[in-house]
């Protein structure tokens, strides 16, 4: 089941009217939700990184939950942006801790939809005004989904809209973000991309053990490798030691391109995959470091429960 964490950065929920509405609903409605509000953790915008970072690797789903202010997030949740996602975290060499997350910014507007468009008195779209954290999502490789933002949120008794009002349009916004997450969490496609990243970042670690593997794959798997084929569970054990001993732990395989066909039996993966990596002296590679571009093409199953079965596995280096 995946865990969705929900950061608010509200700079003060108490008196909120549509984000803790919001809030509640995403509570009461998502399975296993976190959530940490900005404004009472911090009132005096002094963040934990640690515990920040600690809570973002724990969970599969990133909500940013915020108020639009000023065309952007509030301070608050900008200051958390800027101590939290650091270097070798959300970005660097070793900065892939948020890597394959999903990711939604959620937000409430005061304006009107017909304000944020070239002949409206805000003049940019919503999408544009947020493209700052779009790139900041794909520096930090997360999976950067179709923001859910609802306008007319602003009550100011009197003057702006009804409290029923914008606190019913608080509600199908949370109800609309309920189902987006549940679409990237639950469908086909999603368990697959997160099982390549998954397969990829144990194989970055080479670790001795290849039961990892193993478990995912058919007994009568065929690997067809730039090395040679390979058949079944002991073939597979043979080109992973071979694998082993060609190139030294902490390689990177770059995902670069997933795309994912239906069969008759489950799907065609095709990748492209760009692998880092050092090699050992004695090994066929001679202690070069490599980066080889390579497409993969798997074949796979999926059982009622999400599991996932590689029954086939090709590998060819692409040639420039
Ligand atoms: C400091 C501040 C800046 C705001 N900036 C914008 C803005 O740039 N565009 C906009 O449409 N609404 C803006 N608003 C309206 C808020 O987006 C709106 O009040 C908020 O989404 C309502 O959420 P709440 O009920 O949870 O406080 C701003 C409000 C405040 C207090």
């Amino acid at each position: 089941m995946s865990k969705t964490l929900v950061i608010s950065g509200h700079p003060n929920l108490a008196e909120s009217y549509t984000n803790t509405v919001i809030i509640d609903s995403l509570q009461a409605e998502l399975d296993d939700v976190s959530v940490r509000c900005l404004d009472v953790l911090y009132p005096d915008y002094n963040i934990d990184v640690e515990a920040e970072q600690a809570a973002l690797i724990e969970a599969d789903v990133i909500v940013l939950q915020f108020p639009f202010y000023w065309y952007s997030v509030p301070a608050l949740m900008k200051k958390w942006i800027d101590d939290v996602m650091s270097f070798n975290f959300a970005y660097g060499p070793e900065g892939d801790k948020l890597k394959g997350k999903d990711f939604f910014l959620s937000f409430t507007i005061g304006g009107p939809a017909e304000s944020y468009d070239p002949l409206g008195y805000n003049h940019f779209t919503v999408e544009q005004l947020v493209f700052p954290l779009q790139q900041t999502a794909y520096l930090a490789g997360v999976n950067y989904h179709k923001p859910v933002y609802s306008h007319r949120m602003v009550y100011i008794p009197n003057i702006y809209n009804e409290l029923e009002d914008v606190q019913a349009r608080a509600r199908v916004h949370a109800a609309q973000l309920v189902s987006e997450i549940e679409k990237v969490t639950l469908s086909d496609e999603s368990r697959l991309r997160k099982f390549v990243a998954n397969w990829f970042a144990q194989f970055d670690l080479l670790p001795e053990q290849d039961d990892f593997f193993v478990q995912s794959l058919a007994e009568d798997v065929v690997m067809t490798m730039p090395e040679g084929n390979f058949v079944g569970l002991a073939g597979f054990k043979d080109w992973y030691q071979l694998a082993r001993q060609t190139f030294k732990p902490d390689c990177v395989h770059d995902i670069e391109q997933f795309e994912l066909k239906a069969t008759e039996t489950g799907y065609q993966i095709e990748l492209r995959i760009r692998l880092k990596a050092e090699t050992y002296p004695d090994s066929s590679m001679k202690g070069e470091t490599i980066e080889l571009p390579v497409n993969e093409t798997w074949h796979v199953s999926l059982d009622e429960e999400g599991k996932v079965c590689i029954h086939d596995y090709k590998v060819v280096p692409v040639v420039s």
